[in-house]
């Protein structure tokens, strides 16, 4: 049997050119050999926000949008949702498989080991303003972690890569807590390595006076949505990652264009942003009113629509569940009440349904950590820590990829050409 190919044929020369099928996709640079003539360029493809072109192959996260699947190296979410612990799910999503007792073990103290920051990073997070937003605060200050290991830099050693790769677990939990603390002006609380690793994340966030009753419900809660989060295969933020980690700089920079990604309000800010939606819509009755707004272009239902899922996202499925763990412990919050309503007036509206609109992963999410103590703006604080293991994958995956090479697209230009410089008197 022939190999997969297509055939495309030129109707501006009406030459045929045969191009190879592979994994359901053209290389877009087999088509450079379209020309009309010797001095044309070649065809391009024009693909703005990469709605339709595949950046790399990988191994990692697998998503059929149109079916709600989502599965981490091959594990469906569900299953590894209910059953795996946060570090498991970082440990197979970094090494490809779930690790075995002592495996875990060795991730698990590797990572222990490194979650003090050095002292001068504190002084560095106090140097923020009182009022600072945390993922501003996050973003610098990962960035700035790779002055302090300037060895980081060296990515072709696959040991210095692992060593980096634990440091970024192990400190931005850390350095996530001090700037939840600098925002409420509380002393920074230090590790605790005698807790796991969400236990003393909840511990550094909450612990006042060194004390804090931890609740295993809201802290299983806490981790199942780290779960969540934690791949997505090639989203906004990942895709920065990469993106910038392909310029061979290291991967605390690269991490940091990640969380900087993240902090949009159609990305990972979209779980603030639910929450003033929620706000702004206020009580039930007023529901009708802004569901029209939107339809009418002013404004987005948050929390709501997805560039890959036109189905209902299975981790928007998975979180209503953890909302009724969280709420049977915390109360019932009244904008959950308000979120429920809207979204079934969204789903069953011809506006949302005719665009395959359904809650995505944020809709709930915001409502959860705001039971849990946590404020709006520090939302997208935990969305990057439960991301984290997703881009330190991906970073990997990406530096072992010998097809990969610096990031650099092409565009269509369309300007104007060869024009002659005017002095400012005769400019008018
Ligand atoms: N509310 C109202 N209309 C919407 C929404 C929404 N949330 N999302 C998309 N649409 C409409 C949009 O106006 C367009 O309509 P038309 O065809 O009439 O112009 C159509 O649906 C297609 O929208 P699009 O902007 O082309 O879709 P996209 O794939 O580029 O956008 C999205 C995906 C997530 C950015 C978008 O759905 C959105 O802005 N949602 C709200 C923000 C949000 O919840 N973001 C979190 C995403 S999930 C977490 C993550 O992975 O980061």
């Amino acid at each position: 049997m022939s190999k997969p190919s297509l055939t495309i044929t030129d109707n501006r020369t009406g030459k045929s050119y045969e191009i190879p099928v592979e994994h359901g996709t053209i290389k877009a640079m087999d088509l450079r050999q379209i020309k009309e003539g010797p001095d044309d360029f070649g065809l391009m493809a024009y693909d703005p926000a990469y709605m339709n072109t595949a950046s790399c192959k990988s191994a990692i996260t697998f998503i059929d949008g149109d079916r709600g699947i989502l599965e981490y190296r091959g594990y469906p979410i569900e299953d590894i949702a209910e059953h795996a612990t946060f570090l498991e799910v970082a440990y197979l999503l970094n090494e490809g498989e779930l690790p075995t007792a002592v495996q875990l073990g060795k991730w698990t103290d590797d990572i222990r080991y490194h979650t003090y920051v050095h002292t001068n990073i504190i002084k560095f997070v106090e140097g923020f303003r009182y009022d600072a937003h945390p993922m501003g605060m996050l973003l610098g200050s990962i960035g700035a972690l790779s002055t302090f290991y300037p060895e980081a830099k060296d990515i072709g050693d696959p040991h210095n890569r692992y060593t980096q790769r634990v440091r970024l677990m192990a400190k931005l939990p850390t350095i996530a807590a001090f700037c939840f603390r600098h925002s409420r002006g509380l002393p920074y609380e230090f590790p605790r390595n005698d807790l796991g690793y969400i236990g003393n994340f909840v511990n550094m966030t909450f612990s006042i006076g060194g004390k804090h009753e931890p609740n295993p419900v809201l802290q299983r809660a806490l981790e199942t949505l780290l779960i969540l989060h934690a791949d997505h295969e090639q989203n906004c933020s990942t895709s920065a990652v990469r993106s910038v980690g392909s310029s061979h700089v290291d991967p605390f920079s690269a991490v940091s264009a990640g969380i900087a990604a993240l902090y949009g309000p159609l990305h990972g800010g979209a779980n603030e942003a639910v929450l003033f939606m929620l706000d702004e819509i206020g009580s039930n009755d007023r529901i009708p009113g802004f569901i029209e707004k939107v339809k009418r272009g002013e404004g987005r239902l948050m929390g709501f629509g997805h560039r890959v899922y036109k189905s209902y996202d299975p981790r928007a499925k998975l979180i209503k569940k953890i909302a009724d763990q969280v709420f049977e412990q915390t109360g019932l919050n009244p904008k959950l009440e308000i979120a429920l309503e809207l979204e079934r007036i969204a789903l069953q509206d011809e506006y949302f349904t005719s665009r395959k609109l359904y809650p995505n992963v944020d809709f709930y999410s915001g409502l959860i950590y705001q039971a849990m103590g946590y404020p709006t703006d520090y939302f997208t604080v935990l969305f990057a820590l439960g991301r984290l293991p997703g881009w330190l994958a991906q970073w990997e995956e990406m530096i072992k990829d010998h097809e990969q090479k610096i990031a650099r697209p092409r565009q269509v230009y369309l300007g104007q050409r060869k024009r002659k410089y005017v002095a400012i008197e005769k400019r008018g």
